[in-house]
């Protein structure tokens, strides 16, 4: 996996931004149609920050067409994009990275896909070198936006 900054829409190129809903939707779509694969995009956050909301964002962007849920039961969902898979995980309920091995995970970052990663710290240091770290935050006093900070 490489360095992708320069496919970061300006939006959030440095410091913290704070995006509504739409905003933050919009900046996903801009990054999903630049992202080439392999690329691993690691979301962090605290719950209700908007991670799943980014990452249906990015998804959409890279034309991915199916509904995007929440995969915190299946922890791994597959899609397939024109362009490349497109992998959703989200690692909240794994206890140990340890239990990546049972997720597939070294196929996953093996294939030529996106790889969208919600509580990427739950994986310690088996995140691939190169992934691209986005990061949300509650806004501080405005229930309806949230800060953003990429690269
Ligand atoms: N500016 C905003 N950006 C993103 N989501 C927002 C914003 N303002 C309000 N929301 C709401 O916050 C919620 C974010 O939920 P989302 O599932 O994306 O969070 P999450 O970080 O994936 O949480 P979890 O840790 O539970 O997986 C949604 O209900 C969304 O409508
Ligand atoms: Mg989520």
């Amino acid at each position: 996996m490489q360095f992708h900054h320069h496919v970061i829409p300006p939006l959030a190129a440095s410091g913290k931004v704070a995006v509504t809903e739409p905003e933050l939707r919009s900046w996903g779509e801009q990054l999903g149609r630049a992202v080439t694969a392999p690329l691993a995009i690691a979301i962090s956050g605290e719950v209700g920050a908007g991670k799943t909301t980014l990452a249906q964002a990015i998804c959409r962007g890279a034309g991915v067409r199916d509904f995007v849920t929440s995969p915190t039961f299946a922890l791994v969902q597959r899609y397939d994009g024109p362009r490349f898979p497109v992998y959703h995980i989200d690692l909240y309920r794994l206890d140990s990275a340890r239990d990546l091995v049972n997720l597939g995970w070294d196929d996953v970052l093996r294939d030529d896909a996106l790889v969208l990663i919600e509580w990427p710290e739950r994986a310690d240091d088996h995140l691939p070198a190169g992934a691209l770290h986005i990061e949300l935050e509650h806004h501080p006093s405005d229930p309806t936006k949230r800060l953003l900070l990429a690269g």
